[in-house]
């Protein structure tokens, strides 16, 4: 097995996470299961929190990016640990809400917010809205003007950095569909017109170079840049920008071709980009920015893995060994989107030298559906609990009902206690939106 914060081997071979015995909670809750070790959650949060209070003397805020798993209880425990969140749809505001979470902390996003989502925003009083375009500038401020109030926001500023990422992650590249690019002038276009609206409030910037980066030199880079930007907008138009938002994109463990941080290592990521712009602060006489930063998959990535029983073993002679299980895409959608690479292991003996290598195939209907491919593992049987590792971060938020499978059920782990926070699906859920309209009948 690997070595893994979250994760340790019982004396009788078994997984156990935050204290409970892996094949105990398969059979408890059933599988796919997917668990989270909430130690692990908070620790990561209290690590991104204490690196701002202590080397940038507590003037900024960590917003857990809620679309890496939104539910309501990562919500409760982001609030707990005094961090902030973003929410990318009204459905994620809702459900931040829905928990009790402080709206002063949370931060809307999204390339094509719906004017009932600024409407709910703003309704909230959410702390911030991040603008993507004039249009929804303009709609926002129509909507505050409405309700006598004026709503902070900040503008997604393209910085043009390549982080080194799958290209579907990647979104500050020139040809993004997000944010305003700084090298064709698109950005002080709209931070004039933005400044020119009465009822909305331009408070700084966003910024978010893409995902499942490990270059500290990425996240330095557009951390100059961003300064830079500010010391440009402000010779321009004499904003000064007092928030800066980094965004998210630390990156995690998932197989030996990543490296395996501990808690220090994104101290030290988080050191760098705090660094980089004490030093441009100061070089371009410009006051420190309130920051803010906005990991998701570094919080509950590798907190999470995912439970299932190995269904049909398919051996093609020579060329590939199929080991099915009772998940897929519908609730493991990476592979089929990016071809992400996971490790796994079995439940029942996580020791058990690894004798081949197999994809790990899910139960829809098509072909490219695979949990993983190329997977060392044991020898394995129907009915072995599998492990996949690092499925915290867009497993279940991306999870779908593809084929009528129900999505899993979610459970927190900790000091061996394990609670459901989110009930499986069954088959009333699978219908409850259907309907049969009356020349049908
Ligand atoms: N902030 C913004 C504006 C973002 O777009 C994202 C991720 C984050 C923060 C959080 O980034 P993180 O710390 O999780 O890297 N579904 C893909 C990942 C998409 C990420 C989208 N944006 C995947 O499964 O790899």
């Amino acid at each position: 097995m690997n070595e893994r914060a979250t994760l340790k081997a019982a004396e009788n071979g078994h997984l156990m996470i935050g204290g409970c015995d892996a094949t105990e909670l398969a059979r408890q809750f059933g599988t796919p299961l997917y668990v989270f070790d909430e130690a692990y959650i908070r620790s990561m949060m209290r690590t991104y929190k204490n690196t701002i209070d202590n080397f940038y003397g507590g003037n900024g805020k960590v917003l857990y990016a809620s679309k890496a798993f939104s539910c309501e209880a990562v919500y409760r425990i982001a609030q707990q640990e005094k961090i902030g969140c973003d929410a990318v749809s009204g459905g994620e505001l809702y459900t931040a809400l829905k928990a009790g979470f402080n709206p002063e902390n949370i931060y809307v996003h999204g390339n094509n917010k719906l004017f009932c989502e600024l409407e709910e925003a703003v309704e909230a009083d959410v702390g911030g809205i991040v603008l993507d375009s004039i249009s929804e500038a303009q709609a926002l401020d129509g909507i505050c003007r409405d309700r006598k109030k004026v709503q902070n926001v900040l503008i997604r500023i393209n910085p043009g950095i390549e982080a080194h990422t799958h290209a579907f992650v990647q979104t500050a590249r020139t040809d993004s569909k997000f944010g305003f690019s700084i090298s064709d002038g698109s950005a002080l276009e709209i931070i004039k017109g933005v400044l020119a609206l009465k009822n909305i409030s331009l408070k700084g910037f966003h910024c978010h170079i893409g995902s499942q980066i490990f270059e500290k030199q990425s996240f330095v880079l557009a951390a100059e840049k961003m300064m830079n930007f500010i010391k440009h907008v402000k010779d321009e138009t004499g904003f000064v920008a007092d928030t800066l938002n980094m965004g998210g994109g630390f990156g995690i463990y998932y197989t030996d071709d990543d490296p395996k941080l501990r808690e220090e290592d994104y101290a030290a990521y988080l050191m760098a980009l705090i660094g980089s712009i004490k030093s441009k602060s100061e070089e371009l006489n410009l006051p420190e920015p309130y920051l803010l930063i906005e990991p998701g998959r570094s919080i509950v990535g590798e907190s999470g893995i995912t439970l299932y029983t190995v269904g049909t073993i398919k051996d093609i002679p020579g060329i590939k060994k199929y080991v099915a299980v009772d998940g897929g895409m519908f609730e493991a959608p990476r592979y089929a989107l990016y071809q992400s690479k996971y490790c796994a292991a079995r439940a029942d003996d996580v020791n058990a030298p690894c004798t081949q290598i197999v994809s790990i195939a899910g139960k829809c209907c098509e072909s490219g559906d695979l949990v993983a491919a190329d997977v060392k593992l044991p020898e394995v049987r129907k009915g072995d609990i599998l492990a996949v590792f690092s499925t915290g971060a867009y497993h279940y938020s991306m999870a779908s009902n593809y084929n009528r499978n129900f999505v899993p059920a979610a459970v927190l782990v900790s000091d061996g206690k394990a609670d459901i926070i989110v009930k499986r699906q069954n088959y009333e859920d699978i219908v409850r939106n259907d309907v049969i309209p009356e020349r049908l009948k």
